[in-house]
């Protein structure tokens, strides 16, 4: 512009004289500088404005959503930086969103109970979670977009993969896995996922822990195969007793009521082994409520020693008592009797001869505590901890000759739990158990 004024100033100055030359060179210098202001403004108001909406959108383009161009008004171009911007402002609010959508499904998917393993159509593992790396004791870089069976060596995995690919449709398998002794028992589910036109994108894969319910079947199944054994024996001992009576004509009296008494006996215990397990699936019943009333606990005590007396006597067992009078407590009276009677007939059952039974009773802030202490066989300390199990006996032999179903300790410990309390043993094989019942002041327990 300048050399095109330079070129005018050379071309109109010759052309005139005097004064009027000063005009035109002043003119031109006018012209010029007004030209000049004028490609400036446009400079400001259209082109720079649009060098910067340039820089934001590439900005943008990569990634970069916090950007944003310099808008002086809404008109002409400053128009299209408001837009730009706003883009910009949406554009970040979505990747926020995205964010953490992506970061609350992540939460979720790692702290499922479940291991989860996302396989796409080739087979590659896409996706994974906490509770599966833990399971199967692998890092994320180890499984993540490696080949499945790289990965999971176990035949029913495979299979599963294969028939769910094959069928697509969802198919269930399990799995066991060897943790130092522990034997964890795997629950697969494989389901298939489909995009919107029904074409298949892969393999969700969910691995459930069923130990726990594996175990409760076992229990469940020992259970049933226990009192099966329990029933037997007594039930062939009647029917063999009865039948050799029935075969033979000539039994002499004195055999017979031999044989009546131990017909007797059998289902005498065969009637405590039937009400033993009825109590204690009572106990068990979701529904059991303990009867709750206001009892005093040291005259409980006293009617249990009193009833357990005679049978004390016959084994040559003292019962030394030591309770106080003013134990009052809310609790179910007929079932703390029944967990007194149950541990002192143990102690007498389990006393040697000339044996000594200690009860007390006493309270503290917290707690109303009952002890049964007695001098007799003990419990190798190995095998305290199974004592409370059902039809759990150290000495099957002993334990069945005072007519133990070994049932008795479970619903001890099932009555004094549902009083919110605790028991506890203290056993030395061949010198004495000492058996502990906490009962909480909190469930009721007052002076
Ligand atoms: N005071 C004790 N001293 C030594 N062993 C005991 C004592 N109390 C319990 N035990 C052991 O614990 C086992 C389980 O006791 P539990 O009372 O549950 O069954 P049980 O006495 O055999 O039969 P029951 O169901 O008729 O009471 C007993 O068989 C016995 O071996
Ligand atoms: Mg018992």
């Amino acid at each position: 512009m300048t050399v095109l004024f330079l070129s005018l100033l050379y071309v109109f100055v010759p052309l005139v004289q005097g004064s009027d030359r000063i005009i035109v060179v002043l003119a031109l210098i006018g012209a010029h500088a007004v030209i000049f202001i004028l490609i400036y403004q446009i400079y400001l108001t259209y082109l720079k404005p649009n060098e910067q909406i340039k820089v934001v959108l590439d900005e943008l383009i990569k990634g970069n959503y916090s950007a944003r161009a310099y808008e002086k008004s809404h008109h002409g171009i400053d128009r299209l930086g408001y837009a730009v911007n706003k883009l910009a402002f949406n554009l970040q609010n979505l990747n926020r969103q995205d964010k953490m959508h992506s970061r609350q499904l992540h939460t979720v998917i790692d702290n499922m109970e479940s291991g989860i393993m996302l396989l796409d159509t080739q087979g590659y593992v896409q996706l994974i979670n906490r509770k599966f790396t833990n399971l199967f004791d692998l890092t994320e870089q180890e499984v993540k977009n490696k080949l499945y069976y790289h990965v999971l060596t176990h035949d029913s995995i495979y299979q599963a993969v294969q028939d769910a690919f094959l069928y697509e449709d969802t198919i269930k398998n399990s799995i066991t896995l060897t943790k130092g002794n522990a034997k964890i028992y795997i629950e697969i589910v494989a389901v298939p996922f489909f995009n919107e036109s029904r074409e298949l994108r892969g393999l969700v894969f969910v691995f459930h822990d069923i130990s726990e319910l594996k175990q409760v079947e076992q229990i469940r199944k020992d259970f049933v195969a226990n009192v099966s054994h329990e029933l037997k024996t007594p039930v062939t001992s009647i029917k063999g007793f009865a039948e050799t009576m029935l075969d033979d004509d000539s039994i002499d009296p004195e055999m017979l009521r031999k044989f009546l008494t131990i017909i007797y006996k059998e289902s005498d215990r065969l009637q405590s082994l039937i009400h033993d397990l009825l109590e204690l699936s009572k106990l068990e019943r979701d529904e059991f409520k303990i009867n709750l009333n206001r009892i005093n606990f040291s005259s409980i005590v006293r009617e249990s020693v009193t009833i357990v007396k005679d049978m004390a006597n016959k084994r040559n067992v003292e019962l030394i008592l030591d309770v106080n009078d003013d134990l009052n407590l809310t609790g179910d009276e007929q079932r703390l009797k029944q967990v007194i009677l149950n541990l002192l007939y143990n102690a007498i059952s389990y006393s040697k001869k000339d044996g000594k039974v200690h009860v007390s009773a006493y309270k503290n802030q917290q707690w109303l505590t009952l002890t049964v202490k007695d001098n007799g066989i003990g419990i190798p300390e190995s095998l305290i901890g199974r004592i409370f199990e059902r039809f759990y006996r150290v000495d099957q032999g002993r334990s069945r000759e005072t007519g133990g179903t070994g049932l008795g300790l479970a619903i001890v410990k099932h009555i004094v739990e549902a009083h919110d309390g605790f028991i506890e043993v203290d056993s030395q094989y061949g010198v004495g158990s000492t058996f502990t019942i906490n009962l909480p002041i909190t469930h009721g327990l007052t002076n």
